[in-house]
């Protein structure tokens, strides 16, 4: 018998209770033993679920019980989560989460933690929902040198993104229908204004290049800055503008990482990548390209890849799996404002002081455009190189278009 206590029953803690009880009897088949789930830990009583008679209030119930083999942890934050998941691992309980901001904080420490304790600590679940990447950025690419890492690595601002495009709705709408759809942070501030993918690039970082990578040490902007006017001038130029992570290993071994809005030619894969919908693009020395989709958040997609943890750690009981990143330091990362690129630039100024700043570059046209605006692609610069161009005019906004 193999007991499992789930810690918070949100989303996803219940959307794990949910998938355990479903598919039963085909977890058991593949756990070559019988999976049952024990307690359910939270604050609240929920009577009217078929899960009421698991529920308990206090940890140290789960804790002490010698029964009890994995804890899942789906409280979310950094703060009584990472109390209990090093206490139930020095307990010697293998834990599964789902929680990218205690795994990109903490991470290094919970799989130290594990290891001395011979138990395992897998958070599949925390990168991209339902998709498959921890996995196989452990495993299957391990004969790889990973060169970069680039993703739409957060369901809600992308749902936000496609809906503005696509049904011209308003920002505030479109995060509204993401919150009722349960994509969404309980504070949605974590989402759109991407420190969620901060997190989840962060955690990708640290596997595949082997030094922690800190969420202090990623610049990051999120998508409140995008207007339908940025929309529209991206699409009249063949492009979508979408929020990306982005990690890439210099040939000096430091780490450059950044989140931030970019124009994404229509051509690219990642472009057509719309909805809840995440994609993270893989490149290793031996592969090439390789590229994730799928889900990337929702109550069971995301329960399906913690419950797929969950057999895992089941059926690894003495063989623990090895998943490894060293301690990080500041000596680790170097600032994106050296990377040249492509700029997409909205601003107001006069035709005079356009024509100087970009001689050369096609302005962009959009309907409805107001006197005074306008728009056009860069060519490659550094950003330093760009806020000196645009000296004397207004920037209204300023993204990268990905190469
Ligand atoms: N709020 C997150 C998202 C949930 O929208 O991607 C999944 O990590």
């Amino acid at each position: 018998m193999v007991n499992v206590a789930i810690l918070g029953f949100g989303v996803v803690g219940s959307g794990v209770a949910e998938v355990l009880a479903t598919n039963g009897a085909h977890i058991d088949r593949k756990v070559d033993d019988l999976l049952r789930l024990k307690y359910i830990l939270d604050v609240r009583d929920f009577p009217d679920s078929p899960f009421a008679d698991k529920v308990v209030h206090d940890f140290s119930v789960i804790e002490n019980d010698p029964e009890v083999n994995i804890v899942v942890e789906t409280i979310g934050g950094a703060k009584v989560a990472l109390d209990f998941t090093r206490r139930a691992l020095m307990a010697g309980k293998s834990v599964v989460t789902s929680n990218k901001e205690l795994v990109a904080e903490h991470g290094c420490e919970l799989l130290r933690l594990a290891q001395e304790k011979g138990v395992s600590y897998l958070f599949e679940a925390s990168v991209g929902g339902g998709i498959p990447i921890i996995r196989p950025l452990n495993q299957c690419l391990a004969a790889n040198e990973i060169e970069e890492l680039c993703g739409i690595l957060n369901g809600t601002t992308n749902y936000i993104l496609t809906r503005m495009i696509r049904a011209g709705l308003s920002f505030d709408a479109a995060l509204k229908e993401a919150q009722q759809n349960g994509y969404a942070e309980q504070d949605p501030t974590a989402d759109i204004e991407g420190h969620d993918a901060c997190r989840k690039i962060c955690i990708l970082a640290s596997l595949a290049f082997g030094r922690h990578v800190y969420p202090r040490q990623v610049p990051t902007e999120g998508i409140t800055g995008v207007t339908l006017s940025d929309v529209a001038y991206a699409e009249s130029c063949g492009r979508k503008i979408k929020l990306l992570g982005r990690a890439m290993r210099r040939p000096d071994g430091k780490v450059c990482a950044y989140v931030a809005p970019h124009l994404v030619d229509q051509e690219n894969p990642l472009a057509g990548v719309e909805d809840v919908f995440n994609a993270i693009t893989v490149k290793g020395n031996a592969i090439g390209d390789v590229m994730f989709y799928g889900r990337g958040a929702g109550k069971l997609p995301t329960a399906s890849a913690v419950v797929a943890d969950v057999i895992d750690a089941a059926r690894h009981k003495d063989e623990k799996k090895r998943m490894f990143w060293a301690e990080g330091g500041e000596d680790v990362t170097v600032s994106p404002a050296g990377l040249e690129s492509a700029w997409y630039v909205r601003a107001e100024g006069t035709g005079e002081q356009v024509r100087a700043a970009f001689p050369d570059r096609t302005l962009l046209a959009r309907a409805g455009a107001p006197e005074g605006e306008f728009a056009l692609i860069t060519e490659p610069m550094t950003r330093a190189a760009l806020d000196g161009r645009l000296a004397g005019l207004k920037a209204c906004s300023v993204f990268r278009v990905l190469d």
